[in-house]
Protein backbone atom coordinates (compact mmCIF):
# COMPACT_ATOMS: atom_id res chain seq x y z
CA UNK A 1 0.00 0.00 0.00
CA UNK A 2 1.10 3.70 -0.92
CA UNK A 3 1.99 5.74 1.96
CA UNK A 4 0.57 9.84 1.81
CA UNK A 5 3.87 11.80 0.43
CA UNK A 6 2.16 14.56 -1.73
CA UNK A 7 0.04 17.27 -0.54
CA UNK A 8 -1.77 19.49 -2.79
CA UNK A 9 -2.35 23.53 -1.46
CA UNK A 10 -5.34 24.58 -3.50
CA UNK A 11 -4.93 28.40 -3.34
CA UNK A 12 -6.08 29.67 -6.44
CA UNK A 13 -9.20 31.01 -5.35
CA UNK A 14 -10.45 34.70 -5.10
CA UNK A 15 -10.30 35.57 -1.75
CA UNK A 16 -13.03 38.27 -1.62
CA UNK A 17 -14.01 38.37 1.13
CA UNK A 18 -10.59 40.14 2.49
CA UNK A 19 -10.80 42.76 -0.67
CA UNK A 20 -9.27 45.36 -0.62
CA UNK A 21 -6.47 43.84 1.21
CA UNK A 22 -6.33 40.43 -1.13
CA UNK A 23 -5.85 43.20 -4.34
CA UNK A 24 -2.14 43.20 -4.42
CA UNK A 25 -1.95 40.38 -1.45
CA UNK A 26 -3.07 36.86 -1.96
CA UNK A 27 -4.93 35.32 0.73
CA UNK A 28 -2.33 33.09 1.76
CA UNK A 29 -0.10 35.11 2.81
CA UNK A 30 -1.95 37.05 5.61
CA UNK A 31 -0.45 36.99 8.76
CA UNK A 32 -1.81 34.87 11.44
CA UNK A 33 0.14 36.69 14.09
CA UNK A 34 3.51 36.79 12.43
CA UNK A 35 3.50 34.00 10.23
CA UNK A 36 1.39 33.61 6.66
CA UNK A 37 -1.55 31.17 6.64
CA UNK A 38 0.11 29.20 3.84
CA UNK A 39 3.23 28.40 6.43
CA UNK A 40 0.92 26.63 8.92
CA UNK A 41 -0.43 24.79 6.32
CA UNK A 42 2.45 23.96 5.31
CA UNK A 43 4.20 22.94 8.70
CA UNK A 44 1.07 20.30 9.32
CA UNK A 45 1.83 19.13 6.19
CA UNK A 46 5.49 18.11 7.04
CA UNK A 47 4.49 17.23 10.56
CA UNK A 48 2.21 13.96 8.89
CA UNK A 49 5.53 13.05 6.76
CA UNK A 50 4.70 15.11 3.88
CA UNK A 51 7.80 14.86 1.26
CA UNK A 52 6.18 17.03 -1.39
CA UNK A 53 4.13 20.11 -1.96
CA UNK A 54 1.91 20.96 -4.77
CA UNK A 55 0.42 24.38 -5.40
CA UNK A 56 -2.56 25.17 -7.47
CA UNK A 57 -1.97 28.76 -7.47
CA UNK A 58 -3.39 31.98 -10.05
CA UNK A 59 -2.16 34.64 -12.20
CA UNK A 60 -1.32 37.17 -9.29
CA UNK A 61 -0.07 34.95 -6.78
CA UNK A 62 3.62 35.14 -7.40
CA UNK A 63 4.21 36.74 -3.81
CA UNK A 64 3.18 32.92 -2.91
CA UNK A 65 5.73 31.36 -5.64
CA UNK A 66 8.33 33.39 -4.08
CA UNK A 67 7.63 32.69 -0.49
CA UNK A 68 9.08 29.16 0.12
CA UNK A 69 12.96 29.99 -1.89
CA UNK A 70 16.06 30.86 0.21
CA UNK A 71 17.10 34.66 1.05
CA UNK A 72 20.61 33.92 1.41
CA UNK A 73 22.32 37.99 2.12
CA UNK A 74 19.12 38.26 4.14
CA UNK A 75 20.34 35.05 5.72
CA UNK A 76 23.91 36.13 6.17
CA UNK A 77 22.90 39.66 7.82
CA UNK A 78 20.75 37.92 10.23
CA UNK A 79 23.92 35.59 10.90
CA UNK A 80 26.14 38.76 11.39
CA UNK A 81 23.81 40.73 13.37
CA UNK A 82 23.57 37.27 15.47
CA UNK A 83 19.81 37.62 15.53
CA UNK A 84 19.41 33.72 16.03
CA UNK A 85 16.11 33.24 16.46
CA UNK A 86 14.76 35.01 13.65
CA UNK A 87 17.56 33.23 11.61
CA UNK A 88 15.92 30.01 12.54
CA UNK A 89 12.31 31.60 11.77
CA UNK A 90 13.12 32.55 8.12
CA UNK A 91 15.31 29.14 7.84
CA UNK A 92 12.33 27.02 8.87
CA UNK A 93 10.03 28.82 6.06
CA UNK A 94 12.03 27.40 3.87
CA UNK A 95 11.22 24.42 1.53
CA UNK A 96 13.59 21.86 -0.11
CA UNK A 97 13.97 23.36 -4.21
CA UNK A 98 13.03 19.73 -5.19
CA UNK A 99 10.46 19.13 -3.16
CA UNK A 100 7.55 21.68 -4.63
CA UNK A 101 6.21 23.04 -7.68
CA UNK A 102 3.32 24.99 -8.75
CA UNK A 103 0.44 24.76 -11.19
CA UNK A 104 -1.52 27.39 -12.65
CA UNK A 105 -5.23 27.63 -12.83
CA UNK A 106 -5.80 30.63 -14.88
CA UNK A 107 -9.22 31.28 -13.94
CA UNK A 108 -11.16 29.90 -10.68
CA UNK A 109 -13.50 27.01 -11.65
CA UNK A 110 -13.86 25.64 -8.32
CA UNK A 111 -12.21 23.82 -5.80
CA UNK A 112 -12.62 20.44 -7.84
CA UNK A 113 -11.37 21.53 -11.36
CA UNK A 114 -8.10 23.28 -8.37
CA UNK A 115 -7.44 19.88 -7.29
CA UNK A 116 -7.76 18.06 -10.70
CA UNK A 117 -4.87 20.30 -12.05
CA UNK A 118 -2.19 18.36 -9.52
CA UNK A 119 -2.93 15.44 -11.67
CA UNK A 120 -0.14 15.03 -13.69
CA UNK A 121 2.40 15.87 -10.45
CA UNK A 122 0.47 13.14 -7.95
CA UNK A 123 0.63 10.81 -10.19
CA UNK A 124 -1.04 7.07 -8.96
CA UNK A 125 -0.80 7.45 -5.24
CA UNK A 126 -2.97 8.69 -2.21
CA UNK A 127 -2.71 12.85 -1.32
CA UNK A 128 -3.69 14.93 1.08
CA UNK A 129 -5.54 18.18 0.13
CA UNK A 130 -4.62 21.05 2.45
CA UNK A 131 -6.85 24.40 2.04
CA UNK A 132 -4.67 27.28 3.86
CA UNK A 133 -7.69 28.74 5.32
CA UNK A 134 -8.55 26.27 7.79
CA UNK A 135 -6.07 26.59 9.94
CA UNK A 136 -6.31 23.75 13.08
CA UNK A 137 -5.04 24.20 16.43
CA UNK A 138 -4.43 20.71 18.07
CA UNK A 139 -2.47 18.78 20.31
CA UNK A 140 -1.49 16.62 17.53
CA UNK A 141 -1.36 18.37 13.79
CA UNK A 142 -4.65 17.25 12.26
CA UNK A 143 -3.11 15.72 8.98
CA UNK A 144 -1.04 13.66 10.96
CA UNK A 145 -4.29 12.26 12.84
CA UNK A 146 -5.74 11.57 9.68
CA UNK A 147 -2.31 9.85 7.69
CA UNK A 148 -3.12 7.41 10.97
CA UNK A 149 -6.62 6.60 10.55
CA UNK A 150 -5.98 6.52 6.52
CA UNK A 151 -3.47 3.68 7.01
CA UNK A 152 -6.01 1.46 8.67
CA UNK A 153 -9.07 2.73 6.46
CA UNK A 154 -8.07 3.64 3.06
CA UNK A 155 -10.45 5.01 0.96
CA UNK A 156 -10.95 8.84 0.30
CA UNK A 157 -11.16 10.54 3.73
CA UNK A 158 -12.60 14.08 4.72
CA UNK A 159 -12.06 15.81 7.81
CA UNK A 160 -15.54 16.72 9.53
CA UNK A 161 -16.62 18.64 12.85
CA UNK A 162 -19.81 19.64 14.15
CA UNK A 163 -21.61 22.95 12.63
CA UNK A 164 -24.23 25.15 13.68
CA UNK A 165 -27.29 23.89 11.89
CA UNK A 166 -27.85 27.72 10.60
CA UNK A 167 -24.55 27.48 9.17
CA UNK A 168 -24.65 24.18 7.56
CA UNK A 169 -25.74 25.82 4.30
CA UNK A 170 -22.17 26.79 3.37
CA UNK A 171 -20.43 23.10 3.81
CA UNK A 172 -19.92 19.56 2.62
CA UNK A 173 -22.39 17.48 4.71
CA UNK A 174 -21.43 13.97 5.49
CA UNK A 175 -24.26 11.26 5.58
CA UNK A 176 -23.08 9.06 8.50
CA UNK A 177 -23.66 5.34 8.32
CA UNK A 178 -21.39 4.33 11.28
CA UNK A 179 -19.08 5.71 13.30
CA UNK A 180 -15.95 3.68 15.28
CA UNK A 181 -13.80 6.51 17.42
CA UNK A 182 -13.11 9.63 15.14
CA UNK A 183 -13.91 7.70 12.02
CA UNK A 184 -17.11 7.85 10.18
CA UNK A 185 -18.45 5.45 7.55
CA UNK A 186 -20.19 7.41 4.80
CA UNK A 187 -22.69 6.64 2.65
CA UNK A 188 -22.92 10.13 0.93
CA UNK A 189 -22.40 13.75 1.32
CA UNK A 190 -23.72 16.80 -0.31
CA UNK A 191 -22.15 20.25 -1.18
CA UNK A 192 -24.23 23.02 0.60
CA UNK A 193 -27.48 21.51 1.39
CA UNK A 194 -30.44 23.53 2.90
CA UNK A 195 -30.32 22.82 6.60
CA UNK A 196 -34.10 20.86 6.38
CA UNK A 197 -32.02 18.48 3.17
CA UNK A 198 -28.72 18.34 5.44
CA UNK A 199 -27.81 14.37 6.61
CA UNK A 200 -26.35 15.23 9.32
CA UNK A 201 -24.64 18.56 11.56
CA UNK A 202 -21.00 16.93 10.25
CA UNK A 203 -19.58 19.36 7.99
CA UNK A 204 -16.62 19.06 5.69
CA UNK A 205 -13.51 21.23 6.80
CA UNK A 206 -10.36 21.73 4.61
CA UNK A 207 -8.07 18.39 4.88
CA UNK A 208 -8.63 15.57 2.81
CA UNK A 209 -6.86 12.47 1.94
CA UNK A 210 -7.73 11.21 -1.73
CA UNK A 211 -7.04 7.91 -3.68
CA UNK A 212 -6.07 8.71 -7.29
CA UNK A 213 -9.42 7.57 -8.42
CA UNK A 214 -10.80 10.97 -7.62
CA UNK A 215 -9.03 12.03 -10.90
CA UNK A 216 -11.70 10.29 -12.99
CA UNK A 217 -14.70 11.95 -11.56
CA UNK A 218 -12.85 15.47 -11.45
CA UNK A 219 -12.26 15.21 -15.13
CA UNK A 220 -15.68 14.34 -15.93
CA UNK A 221 -18.09 15.89 -13.85
CA UNK A 222 -20.45 18.90 -14.55
CA UNK A 223 -20.21 21.86 -12.70
CA UNK A 224 -22.34 21.86 -9.38
CA UNK A 225 -23.35 24.16 -6.41
CA UNK A 226 -22.15 27.67 -7.54
CA UNK A 227 -21.35 26.93 -10.91
CA UNK A 228 -17.87 25.31 -9.97
CA UNK A 229 -16.57 22.22 -10.02
CA UNK A 230 -17.18 20.66 -6.32
CA UNK A 231 -14.46 18.44 -4.96
CA UNK A 232 -17.38 17.06 -2.46
CA UNK A 233 -19.33 15.91 -5.80
CA UNK A 234 -16.52 14.02 -6.95
CA UNK A 235 -15.83 12.74 -3.82
CA UNK A 236 -19.73 11.36 -3.72
CA UNK A 237 -19.58 10.40 -6.91
CA UNK A 238 -16.68 7.42 -6.00
CA UNK A 239 -18.39 6.29 -2.78
CA UNK A 240 -20.04 3.50 -4.50
CA UNK A 241 -16.44 2.32 -5.61
CA UNK A 242 -13.62 3.75 -3.56
CA UNK A 243 -15.51 4.40 -0.20
CA UNK A 244 -15.56 7.14 1.91
CA UNK A 245 -15.00 7.87 5.41
CA UNK A 246 -15.30 11.02 7.52
CA UNK A 247 -12.58 12.18 10.11
CA UNK A 248 -13.84 13.93 12.94
CA UNK A 249 -10.61 15.35 14.46
CA UNK A 250 -9.41 16.24 17.58
CA UNK A 251 -8.96 20.23 17.46
CA UNK A 252 -9.93 23.46 16.84
CA UNK A 253 -10.52 24.92 13.81
CA UNK A 254 -10.46 28.52 12.82
CA UNK A 255 -12.05 29.38 9.39
CA UNK A 256 -9.66 31.92 8.27
CA UNK A 257 -11.33 32.54 4.82
CA UNK A 258 -13.51 34.91 6.95
CA UNK A 259 -12.90 37.70 8.84
CA UNK A 260 -14.30 37.17 12.01
CA UNK A 261 -12.62 33.52 11.96
CA UNK A 262 -9.07 34.74 11.40
CA UNK A 263 -9.63 37.64 14.42
CA UNK A 264 -10.24 34.91 16.35
CA UNK A 265 -7.76 32.74 15.03
CA UNK A 266 -5.36 35.82 15.83
CA UNK A 267 -6.48 35.74 19.09
CA UNK A 268 -5.80 32.42 19.93
CA UNK A 269 -2.72 31.73 18.65
CA UNK A 270 -1.33 35.15 20.19
CA UNK A 271 -2.26 34.01 23.47
CA UNK A 272 -0.53 30.72 22.88
CA UNK A 273 2.99 32.27 22.33
CA UNK A 274 4.75 32.70 25.56
CA UNK A 275 6.45 36.08 24.49
CA UNK A 276 2.91 37.86 23.28
CA UNK A 277 0.05 35.76 25.55
CA UNK A 278 0.58 37.53 28.93
CA UNK A 279 0.79 40.90 27.76
CA UNK A 280 -2.24 40.29 24.99
CA UNK A 281 -4.31 38.87 28.26
CA UNK A 282 -4.27 41.84 30.13
CA UNK A 283 -4.99 44.28 27.19
CA UNK A 284 -7.89 42.16 26.36
CA UNK A 285 -9.41 41.68 29.44
CA UNK A 286 -8.79 45.30 30.66
CA UNK A 287 -10.40 46.01 27.08
CA UNK A 288 -13.75 43.69 27.37
CA UNK A 289 -13.97 44.20 31.45
CA UNK A 290 -16.44 47.59 30.81
CA UNK A 291 -18.21 45.64 27.77
CA UNK A 292 -18.93 42.73 30.53
CA UNK A 293 -20.43 45.54 33.17
CA UNK A 294 -22.77 46.41 30.69
CA UNK A 295 -23.81 43.61 29.63
P1 LIG B 1 -13.10 29.72 -0.94
O1 LIG B 1 -14.43 29.12 -1.09
O2 LIG B 1 -12.72 30.21 0.41
O3 LIG B 1 -12.94 30.86 -2.02
O4 LIG B 1 -12.07 28.62 -1.45
P2 LIG B 1 -11.88 32.03 -2.13
O5 LIG B 1 -11.91 32.51 -3.52
O6 LIG B 1 -10.53 31.57 -1.63
O7 LIG B 1 -12.37 33.17 -1.12
P3 LIG B 1 -13.66 34.14 -1.18
O8 LIG B 1 -14.86 33.25 -0.92
O9 LIG B 1 -13.71 34.82 -2.52
O10 LIG B 1 -13.40 35.10 -0.06
C1 LIG B 1 -11.66 27.55 -0.61
C2 LIG B 1 -10.28 27.09 -1.04
O11 LIG B 1 -10.29 26.62 -2.38
C3 LIG B 1 -9.36 27.32 -3.18
C4 LIG B 1 -9.14 28.64 -2.44
O12 LIG B 1 -7.88 29.20 -2.78
C5 LIG B 1 -9.24 28.21 -0.99
O13 LIG B 1 -8.02 27.64 -0.53
N1 LIG B 1 -9.93 27.51 -4.54
C6 LIG B 1 -11.24 27.82 -4.68
C7 LIG B 1 -9.13 27.35 -5.65
O14 LIG B 1 -7.91 27.06 -5.54
N2 LIG B 1 -9.68 27.51 -6.89
C8 LIG B 1 -11.00 27.82 -7.07
O15 LIG B 1 -11.43 27.94 -8.23
C9 LIG B 1 -11.79 27.98 -5.92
Amino acid sequence: MKPVRKAVFPVAGLGTRFLPATKSVPKEMLPLVDRPLIQYAVDEARAAGIEEFIFVTSPGKSALENYFGALPALERTLEEKGKDDILSALRGSKLPEASYSFVRQDEARGLGHAVSLARRLVGDEPFAVILPDDVIRARQPALAQMVTAFEQSRGHMVATEAVPTEKLSSYGVVDIKSQTGRVQSLKGLVEKPSPARAPSRSGIVGRYILEASIFDWLSSLAPGSGGEIQLTDAIAADLGRTGVNGFAFEGERFDCGSVQGFVQATVAFALDRPDLGAELQNFVTARTAPLQKAA
